[in-house]
């Protein structure tokens, strides 16, 4: 595996395989890897030639009061499991290599953000595209690969591909979920014992959910409050941040379900607040 910081570096590794017709398969990450993550380089692995991914902690993305500076960075480790999951090229930026003073467009997304965790979060999406459209247009990949435990971040990802016309391929990935199906996340370690076992409930909740649906019920208000229920009965420690069912990729709330279903739900614990998700495609 190749670790490059610079653009020029990353670009004369890039051509060799590009001029004799590879494909690439890009990961974007900001680091820390864990399982989520090496199930990404897995599926790129199968399908792409070449994999490159990114470790880059996007300042664009994190609000005034947001956690920058404090967010987990481990570069030593995340070489070591990118290596070890197959990646070819590791690209692992300083912020000045991608940001400069001279910089002078910003981009807004205009849709699919002001709801789920985008509501609490104003200007997180601006920052999250921002960075991409720097990253798609360095890498210049074949494939994209992000998880769908991130399901507002596809939905927005989707949108920024097609607005832009990037000649590119957004592969969704399954979230990868503990044994008992709690959905994996770096957060779940700050979870105290009795916490950790209140939290299976999360994807009981939204498996409740998605068999109404998957059964025929077509209200979106009947989907939400037997989750809503659920949660209410089974959560003792969490508090509930939000329970929403909507039209996905689009984010919009129907009364009648028509379209491919997203459940998705966020919930407070006490050092962590946990978010997971199901969609449902309806036939
Ligand atoms: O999901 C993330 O880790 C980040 O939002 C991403 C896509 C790497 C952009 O900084």
């Amino acid at each position: 595996m190749k670790v490059v910081d610079t653009i020029q570096s990353l670009r004369e590794h890039l051509n060799d395989f590009k001029k004799s017709g590879k494909t690439v398969g890009f990961i974007p990450t900001m680091g820390f890897l864990h399982e989520g993550h090496q199930s990404l380089f897995k599926k790129a692995r199968e399908t792409a030639d070449v994999v490159v991914a990114s470790v880059f902690v996007n300042p664009t993305q994190f609000g005034p009061n947001e956690d920058f500076d404090s967010y987990p960075r481990d570069f030593e480790h995340d070489q070591k499991l990118a290596e070890k999951a197959g990646v070819d090229i590791l690209f692992h930026p300083e912020v000045s290599e991608i940001y400069s003073d001279e910089d002078m467009i910003q981009l807004t997304v205009t849709d699919r953000t002001d709801v789920l965790c985008g509501k609490s979060r104003p200007g997180h999406f601006d920052g999250v595209v921002t960075i991409l459209t720097k990253l798609f247009n360095i890498v210049g990949p074949n494939y994209v690969f992000f998880g769908k435990k991130d399901a507002q971040q596809v939905a927005v990802v989707n949108g920024l591909i097609s607005t832009f016309h990037f000649p590119i391929t957004l592969i969704p990935c399954e979230t990868v979920r503990e044994f008992d199906g709690l959905a994996k996340s770096s957060r779940n370690v700050k979870l105290s014992g009795d916490e950790r076992q209140e939290a299976v409930h999360l994807s009981k909740a939204l498996k409740i959910g998605q068999d109404l649906i998957l059964s025929g019920e077509r209200s979106s208000e009947k989907v939400k409050k037997a989750v809503t229920d659920y949660l209410s009965d089974h959560l003792k420690l969490g508090k509930v941040d939000y329970i929403e069912v909507m039209s996905y990729p689009q984010l919009k709330e129907e009364d009648h379900i028509e379209h491919t279903q997203i459940i998705a739900l966020a919930v407070f614990y006490e050092k962590a607040r946990l978010i997971d998700n199901v969609i449902v495609e309806i036939a």
